[in-house]
Parts: C-alpha cells; structure tokens; sequence
C-alpha cells in the first residue's frame, strides 16, 4: 500500500476504516443542539436559544472561558438518570460509526451537583448507557470522573468521597475547566488521596496554560497521561521528557482550532508532536461544539498536515497503547489496526 494519498477522499476512507481508541472525550461536550431540546422540553428548563441554528451559531468562542461558560448552560438541562443515558448512548453511537472501539469518558460531576442532582442520578445513568453500549456495538469503556479546577480543592474533596460507594466503575481521575490561574499544584492532596485508592491520573495541561503546569502534572499529580499538552513544545527539556517517559498526550485538532489555541490547522503542533517522538493521540474533546466526532477531527487535521498512512497508522496505535485498557485487549486492538493497514 504506498504512503501518500492520490485525494482527500482517499485519506478519509482511510480514516474511517482504521481502529480507533478515543481518550479524551467530556460526555457534557457531547451534547447535541437536537438533544439539548429534547431535554429542555422534557425537564420544562427554559433555554435561552428559540432553534437548533440558534444554539450552533452562539458556538463561536475566541478562547477557553467563552467555551465553558456555554457549556456549563447547555448541561443544564441535564436533570434525570435517562437523560444522562440518553447523552451517553447517543455519543458511543457516533464513535462506533466512526469505528471507535475503545472509549474513555471524562465526566464532569461537579456541573451537576452544584445544580441540586445527586451524584448516584449522574452515574447511574452513565454508565447503564455503557453498559448498553457494550452490548449494542461492542464498544468498551472506562470512566474518568474530572475535577473542575476553578473550584477549591476541598470541593474537589468531597467529590471524591461522594464517589467511593462507586469505585467500581470509575477508572481513573481527571482535572479540566479554567487552566490559567489554576495549576496542578491546588490539587495536589486530592490527586494523592485518588492514587491511593488505586485511581488512574490524568490531567489537562498545557492547553492555555503554561510549559510549567505540565512539568506540575507530572512531578505533582504524577499523572499516567497529560491531556492536550500543546504548549509542552515552548520545553524543549520536557518534551525530551515526556518522549523518554513515553507519556500520552490526548490531542484534540478541532477544539485546538474552535478555542483559538491555533490559528489554522496548517500550523498544528501535531507533526512536531510525532516528529519528536511524543505518543500523541487525536481526540473530540467537546465534538458537539468543536464540529466534529473523532474521523472529523483525524480528517481535518491530516489533510492541513497533509499526514500520510503511516503516520495515522501511529496516532491509531497510539490510542490504544496509551489507553488504560490491559496488556491482552492492547495487543489484540494493535492487531487488527496492523491487519487493516
Ligand atoms: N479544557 C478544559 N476544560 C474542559 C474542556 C477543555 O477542552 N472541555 C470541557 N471542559
Ligand atoms: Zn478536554
């Protein structure tokens, strides 16, 4: 098979038939325009848009902050156990049509509860939805439960125990919402307490933040994978460090694009990212504001990086090597991407 493509519809068939993990995904993000009326409608919560071209126009956000606070509203029509299954079926469908086979959730519980609904409704009904999703499209899952760094640490806290009657089914913790001004480092204790009971670590670094609060994530929260990670390539020294430590990083073109973190997808750090040896990965982040399910993203950015078989091949791989999924499902997903390719 040679290694450039003839045509972008070429590469795009190409992208749709690989195998493919997704590792960082806010299920909230997911929310569809279509959905967000269903619910409103159903839970009688006033919405201020009047249609479905209304909402996707008001998704024009010049940074971080414009983005999270209309994602905070658009969750709030989230009231009851269906509605969370409702959200989460619905995403794991799209990510099976773009021959996702592995997914890992982040969920937001802090959105949730500081609005009145119980932690039990929220995952409850995320991960009955997993559940179904299992059996419907064979897809797997796990979960990440995040803490919104806006908020203080204690709040974080008590987020924690209100997850320990559920541990079962939660894999790992994450750390998202406002970068600048919240570094790893205010959530430090929390972070030892979660490793503790066995919790993966995960964190988004280096989105808007700086070079600085990756170094953070790693020595202070000693995260198993770094989430973004654009601005770790201003440290040359810790990119030299997160090659040698063969650290994921979750990348995420079409949010990178939306949030103003890059101006064109032609100047994507992606190729810089491989070229130095980082195990990045291409991830939706929030696909129903950034435009965009999992093949949207690998098609836009390997068209304006111009990417070839080989090198989209690795960002597969690298899905799955970087998931937390075990040693004998890696090998057998890393098996059939080498079959198809
Ligand atoms: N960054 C930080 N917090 C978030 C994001 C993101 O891209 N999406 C949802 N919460
Ligand atoms: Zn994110």
């Amino acid at each position: 098979m040679p290694d450039a493509f003839t045509s972008s519809e070429d590469r795009a068939a190409f992208i749709a038939g690989l195998p493919k993990a997704e590792l960082h995904l806010h299920i909230e993000g997911s929310l569809e325009p279509e959905l967000m009326f269903t619910l409103a409608r159903r839970n009688h919560v006033a919405i201020p848009f009047a249609s479905v071209e209304e909402v996707r126009a008001a998704y024009a956000f010049s940074n971080l902050q414009d983005f999270l606070d209309i994602y905070y509203q658009g969750m709030g029509v989230l009231h009851t156990e269906q509605d969370f299954h409702d959200l989460t079926i619905a995403y794991c469908a799209r990510a099976s049509a773009d021959n996702v086979r592995h997914v890992e959730i982040f969920f937001d519980p802090q959105g949730h509860t500081e609005r009145g609904i119980a932690f039990e409704t929220v995952i409850r009904g995320i991960t009955r939805a997993l559940d179904d999703a299992s059996a419907r499209y064979g897809i797997s899952s796990k979960l990440i439960m995040c803490f919104l760094r806006h908020l203080s640490e204690a709040d974080a806290e008590a987020t924690l125990d209100a997850a320990l009657p559920y541990l079962g089914r939660i894999d790992g913790v994450g750390l998202d919402s406002s970068e600048v001004g919240h570094p790893p480092a205010k959530f430090e204790r929390v972070f030892a307490r979660a490793r503790a009971l066995g919790l993966k670590i995960v964190a988004h670094a280096g989105e808007e933040g700086p070079p600085a609060y990756v170094h953070e994530a790693l020595d202070l929260l000693k995260v198993d994978r770094i989430d973004h990670g654009n601005r770790s390539l201003e440290d040359p020294a810790l990119v030299a460090r997160l090659a040698g430590e063969a650290m994921c990083l979750t990348v995420c073109p079409l949010s990178n694009l939306k949030l103003c973190v890059v101006d064109d997808l032609a100047a994507h750090p992606l190729r810089t990212m491989l070229d130095a040896g980082l195990i990045a990965t291409i991830n939706s982040d929030d696909p129903s504001y950034f435009g965009g399910y999992v093949n949207a993203n690998y098609r836009a950015v390997a068209d304006a990086l111009d990417l070839s078989r080989a090198e989209l091949v690795t960002l597969a791989r690298n899905s799955f090597t970087g998931s937390f999924l075990g040693e004998a499902d890696k090998v057998r997903h890393l098996a059939a991407i080498d079959a198809y390719a």
